[in-house]
């Protein structure tokens, strides 16, 4: 259920567009599920943990973070290439506070997606609820450092979002619920929905520049072609045309907030071709490991 694969390639593109501009961006604040998720879900009553070995086998002191992954995950390479801290802390985690998540605070949360009862599935930290964290980390900003410094924090920050897969493969295609309310395409422009009022949503808050995740070529997760037994445990063609389907969706949404409010800069940070570049053809990018 826990999709482990944590790429940074695909914030490579949105560096880029930040590099040129020179913008300064004093910290990046972060939203979505276990592709980002720097431990939040630690500090709450679900099943869906990293906090054990192998995760956290590559990182400082190999210990296991509750990342899911070896490793730093793509907001610590971020935060480290705008020449901020190496890692950027989990907004649960009782070892920091605000004058740590005043550079950098991650509100994700493992399991969830746009659609609340994606989260409900295993007792995750819902969209709406990572808003609601986002806000009070607000005030406590402004408490800590005044409104004037804080204000301006939060407006030259870079939000990320990263999230939606769980909403079809621990949703939609497990669960009856959804598809008996929704075809697939009524459901990624439920989700699409979602996404843009989010954006709204924290452009009316102060943010104007947000990151975007589109979809991985889903079908080729490990759960996926593990469980693909009559395809010869190929990735699932159908689920990675819903990914691109739904990434052009994005893609579109993009555009209108780009146009719809001023001031604001959102780009799409779409993982799709790079990553499964990098399936179809893993040596050309290092050699495999061996366990
Ligand atoms: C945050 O924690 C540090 C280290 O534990 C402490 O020195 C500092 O006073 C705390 N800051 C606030 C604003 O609570
Ligand atoms: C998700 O749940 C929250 C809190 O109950 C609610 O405010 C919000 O409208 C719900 N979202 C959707 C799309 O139903």
């Amino acid at each position: 259920m826990a999709h482990m694969y944590t790429p940074w390639f695909f914030f490579v593109q949105l560096l880029i567009l930040v590099a040129e501009s020179r913008a300064k961006v004093p910290a990046l604040i972060v939203f979505g599920d276990s592709t980002v998720d720097a431990g939040n879900n630690n500090q709450i009553s679900t099943v869906l943990k990293s906090n054990f070995v192998p995760y956290g086998r590559d990182f400082a002191g190999g210990r296991p973070t509750g990342r899911f992954s070896n490793g730093r995950i793509p907001p610590d390479f971020i935060s480290e290439a705008f020449g901020l801290k190496p890692t950027v802390p989990a907004y649960l985690d009782p070892n920091y506070n605000i004058s740590d998540f005043a550079t950098g605070v991650n509100f994700a949360s493992a399991g969830t997606g746009y659609d609340n009862q994606t989260s409900d599935v295993l007792s995750v930290i819902p969209l709406w609820k990572e808003l609601e964290y986002y806000k009070e980390y607000q005030k406590k900003l402004r408490a800590y450092l005044g409104e004037e410094k804080a204000n301006e924090i939060l407006s030259e920050s870079l939000y990320l979002m990263s999230l939606g897969t769980n909403d079809f493969l621990e949703n939609y295609y497990i669960f009856s619920g959804r598809p008996s309310q929704y075809t697939v395409r009524q459901y990624e422009d439920f989700l699409v929905g979602i996404a843009g009022n989010f954006i709204k949503e924290i452009y009316s808050l102060g943010a104007r520049k947000v990151s975007l995740g589109g979809l991985p070529p889903m079908g080729c997760l490990p759960l996926e072609r593990t469980t693909n037994f009559f395809g010869g445990s190929e990735c699932i063609e159908r689920y990675n045309n819903v990914a691109m389907e739904f990434n052009g969706k994005l893609n579109t949404l993009v555009g209108k907030l780009n146009k719809q409010l001023p001031g604001i800069k959102v780009v799409l940070s779409n993982p799709y071709s790079i990553l499964l570049q990098i399936i179809r053809k893993p040596s050309s990018y290092g050699k495999p490991p061996l366990n």
